[in-house]
């Protein structure tokens, strides 16, 4: 089942995104921020997270409409726990943020990832669910790690 996050998800859906062993400390501080930020206020202001639930939590996508632009919304973060990867439940949070930027008659979503080797399964999984690489800015998080960006029309 595939619900909206409640304040009640924050830490668990932290401790997910930790034992996906791709995200680095900081970003599992700004995580629990920008949940926060997103009960607080976010949410008001029309961004949308999920979490898939199957007896326990086992996945999250974070979506919302990027500031100053016509309709153009990013994916913040999505992950899936590592013991249930692979099995549908990503391409399912996704299916379902798509819809709801659609429904929101969103024109472009957008995704940030990184061109290290252990995002390479992120990678595959954008373009399997057709995003096209839309940019790459070299050394963007670190040297040698660049920011890779995929757009997918949503008209
Ligand atoms: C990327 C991610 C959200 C995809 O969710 P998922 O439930 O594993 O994906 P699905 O089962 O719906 O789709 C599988 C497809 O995704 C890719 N994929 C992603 N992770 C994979 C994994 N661990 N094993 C195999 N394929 C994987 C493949 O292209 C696969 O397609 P295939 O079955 O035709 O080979 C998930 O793997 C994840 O949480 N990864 C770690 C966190 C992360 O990198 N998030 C994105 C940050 S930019």
């Amino acid at each position: 089942m595939i619900r909206s996050t409640e304040p009640a998800d924050t830490q668990s859906l932290v401790a997910l995104a930790a034992s996906t062993e791709v995200f680095k400390p900081l970003e599992l501080v700004a995580l629990e921020e920008v949940l926060c930020d997103y009960f607080a206020t976010n949410k008001a202001l029309g961004h949308r997270a999920l979490t898939a639930v199957d007896g326990t939590i086992q996945g999250f996508a974070y979506f919302a409409p990027a500031a100053m632009t016509d309709r153009t919304w990013y994916l913040w973060w999505i992950a899936v726990m590592p013991g249930t990867q692979a099995k549908g439940i990503g391409s399912e949070l996704l299916r379902l943020a798509e819809d709801e930027v659609r429904q929101q008659r969103g024109r472009i979503l957008l995704v940030e990832t990184s061109s290290l080797p252990h995002y390479e399964p992120a990678r595959k999984f954008y373009a399997k669910h057709g995003y096209t690489q839309a940019a790459t800015i070299a050394g963007y998080y670190a040297a040698g790690d660049d920011m890779v960006v995929f757009s997918k029309g949503m008209e």
